[in-house]
């Protein structure tokens, strides 16, 4: 390539450390994958790293709850990570996490830093404190009655019921959702970093509009527009209030230089540690991690969710900016992913586990390609849906580009010993400009994250390619022996197209990439393999055996994907437990394995009938975790849902989640039953004494 090579550091964001990685995490990893498996085909240098996010009174909680170290918690989350970026062929270079020494010197420095040009305020800040666990409440860990409208069990910063906004103090009878005991109202200096200072005001303006070295805007149209809203800019008197960014003891996180008992919050010491990450790669390598960072043609480059923009377009680039660094070239935003058009929601998560995927042998990079086609460089959401998953892998992907290789192949085999013909090279043929062209457009199309229509482009190819071996009849030249050489060029025009189509859609497979390249006897193919035209030197002369190069997807594998119970209305997961095992005493089992049980206290925070079913109910439990689950009970014949409304319940709570017709089903309830399970009535639903809180353990 003509166009001198690059250096660029690129990350994803960096993953909350409490579970595993949901099919969120890995659509973005797969965006960030491809682009940087095209600039490395380009012949540029990247260092692509990313980290587990381990900080935060959430993680802190998480960890206590199963009687873990946060330390030890994290460590456990993070040996999960290979196992999805190794199965989704992610090539990131390095996997740091948050809680390291790395990121605790640069956060320290940056932060010396911060205020060594004056941006660090101390105030006196009033906040709830839980007398019981001796802790200051974030705001989600405080509940009580809503102050508009009333209702019970509301979290600190709105209410589910009418949707008001408001301070955790403004609460009626509030509690601590960690402890249930009443909090109270202490005060304690917190440390502000000053956006409101013109300064960072007159930076954010001029950062967030500008371009980065290729002239490129460095954020999206719609993502500018937020910013500048943000900014007050159009808007009277707008601007950035200062930003909290400390948490006092105890926390899981680092300690602020100079002020004891004080904390990094979480969103502070986070993506440093996208720098931590880069440095301990560069400690691999041997390279100057300093000097790597701090030459001016390195360009940074982040890849993040919509949700993260604003930490990501204001507080990132101005830390940065004043904690001594070079400030973000790029930030590209995608949307969310859904699943047959049903949000996701972070704590909820899908039906679809990336591990399961993998588990049940459907190929990675089916996935890869579903999500590429359906990627482009607006911030809009992605919808996975089964029957369209199959079609673009099946028709688009088998039926177009792999069709070719197998179809040409069969013949140069037999006939020509697997030599390919040289074909004469004429640069007046209207077909060689034209596909000077598709590639130039296709490069351009990964360049700009528009990888839809990367696949697009190289789809509409296929289909011309595939058109040509059809109107050529190579079948019937294959009979006729005057046409034997027509055959050979057919033939071998195809292979070479296919070829040249491989190395267009390496970015996205990969492994296909490396199969055809054995296939080939063309090793490592690079952009610039492009540039070879037939019959110059082809980079292909022979091929060899023709093996299958990907097999079709089985509709049926979704099923076991979503996993379907039995009959959508009887799943498993709602039943009365053991109710069916019962009359049959089952054998006894260890304490070890009853204690593999996660059994909770769980507050019915609503309830409702599942329209289209005549047992179930959808009942939404407060197990005490931050966040609400959703659970399908076979108990609609028994209970009223108005009567099970404030309710304690016994929750299963680490059965796995359950895709059912009506939603996902996390986790059962139990009740007990003296009828055998075909009769829903004369149920019972276990409780708990007064006191109980939610969240509790039950042994
Ligand atoms: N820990 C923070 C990020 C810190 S970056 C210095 C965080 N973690 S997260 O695990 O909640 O999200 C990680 C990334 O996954 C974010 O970019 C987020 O937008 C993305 N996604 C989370 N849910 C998603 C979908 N449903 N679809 C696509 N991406 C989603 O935020
Ligand atoms: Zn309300």
């Amino acid at each position: 390539m003509t166009a001198p090579a690059r250096t660029l550091f690129v990350t994803t964001a960096l993953p909350y450390a409490n579970g595993p990685f949901h099919i969120g995490h890995i659509m973005e990893y797969i965006q960030a994958d491809i682009w940087v498996r095209f600039q490395r085909m380009r012949g540029h240098t990247v260092h692509f790293v990313g980290a587990d996010d381990a900080h935060g009174a959430p993680i802190m909680i998480a960890a206590e709850k199963e009687g873990l170290s946060p330390h030890d918690f994290v460590a456990r989350i993070a040996a999960g990570r290979k196992a999805y970026l190794d199965g989704f062929h992610l090539s990131f270079d390095h996997w740091h996490s948050t809680d390291s020494p790395e990121n605790t010197e640069l956060s320290q420095s940056i932060y010396r830093s911060l205020e060594a040009h004056g941006l660090i305020d101390v105030r006196r800040v009033e906040q709830f404190f839980d007398p019981v666990k001796g802790m200051f409440l974030p705001d989600r860990y405080i509940k009580g009655e809503c102050p508009s409208c009333g209702a019970k069990d509301q979290y600190g910063d709105s209410c589910e019921v009418c949707g008001s906004v408001y301070l955790p103090t403004e609460l009626k009878n509030p509690y601590s959702a960690l402890s249930g005991a009443q909090p109270e109202l202490r005060s304690s200096d917190h440390y502000f970093f000053r956006l409101s200072d013109p300064r960072c005001q007159a930076f954010l303006r001029e950062w967030t509009a500008g371009t980065d070295r290729h002239g490129e805007p460095r954020l999206q149209p719609e993502v500018l527009a937020k910013a500048q809203e943000w900014l007050g800019i159009g808007t009277e008197g707008g601007s950035l209030a200062d930003w909290d960014i400390s948490r006092d003891a105890p926390y899981f996180g680092i300690e602020i230089p100079d002020a004891p008992g004080k904390y990094f919050y979480v969103w502070l010491d986070a993506p440093i540690g996208y720098l931590a990450s880069l440095k301990a790669h560069c400690a691999k390598l041997g390279i100057d991690f300093h000097a790597l960072l701090a030459d001016p043609s390195t360009e940074q480059v982040h890849f993040i969710g919509k949700d993260i923009i604003y930490f990501h377009v204001l507080f990132w680039p101005a830390t940065l900016k004043f904690g001594g660094h070079k400030t973000p070239d790029r930030v590209n935003v995608h949307g969310f992913i859904t699943v047959s058009g049903e949000k996701m929601s972070k704590s909820r998560g899908t039906g679809i586990s990336p591990l399961r995927y993998l588990e049940i042998g459907m190929n990675p990079e089916w996935l890869r390609y579903y999500i590429a086609a359906k990627l482009n460089a607006r911030v809009e959401d992605v919808d996975f849906n089964p029957d369209d998953f199959v079609a673009r892998v099946n028709s688009d992907l088998i039926g177009k580009y792999v069709n070719i290789a197998s179809r040409a192949a069969n013949f140069v085999n037999r006939h020509f010993d697997g030599k390919l013909a040289t074909l004469a090279a004429d640069p007046a043929d209207p077909h060689t400009a034209r596909v000077a062209e598709l590639e130039a457009a296709v490069a351009a199309a990964y360049e700009g994250r528009e990888f839809g229509r990367a696949i697009r482009l190289v789809m509409g190819y296929a289909d011309e390619v595939n058109q040509y071996f059809d109107a050529n009849r190579p079948w019937e030249l294959a009979k006729d022996p005057a046409q034997r050489e027509a055959l050979h060029e057919v033939c071998s025009r195809c292979l070479l197209a296919f070829h040249r189509m491989t190395i267009l859609l390496k970015p996205i497979l990969p492994v296909t990439a490396a199969r055809v390249e054995t296939f080939f006897g063309t090793p490592q193919l690079r952009w610039d393999d492009l540039g070879v035209r037939p019959g110059t030197a082809s980079p292909a002369h022979a091929i060899g055996r023709y093996e299958h190069l990907m097999t079709r997807v089985d509709p049926k594998s979704f099923d076991e994907l979503f996993e379907l119970p039995a009959t959508a209305d009887a799943p498993a997961a709602a039943a009365p437990a053991g109710a069916a095992e019962s009359a049959g005493a089952p054998a006894p089992v260890s304490i070890e394995d009853f204690a593999r049980i996660d059994l909770r206290i769980a507050r019915i925070v609503a309830a409702e009938a599942v329209e289209g079913s005549d047992k179930l109910l959808r009942l939404t439990l407060d197990a005490g975790e931050g966040r609400l689950r959703n659970v399908f009970s076979g108990i609609k014949a028994a209970y009223d849902p108005a009567r099970l409304v404030g309710r304690l319940a016994v929750l299963v709570a680490n059965l796995a989640p359950r895709k059912m017709k009506f939603g996902v089903s996390e986790g059962m309830v139990l009740s007990a039953s003296a009828d055998d399970a075909g009769s829903p009535s004369g149920l019972y639903l276990l409780d708990a004494d007064e006191g109980a809180q939610p969240g509790m353990k039950v042994s």
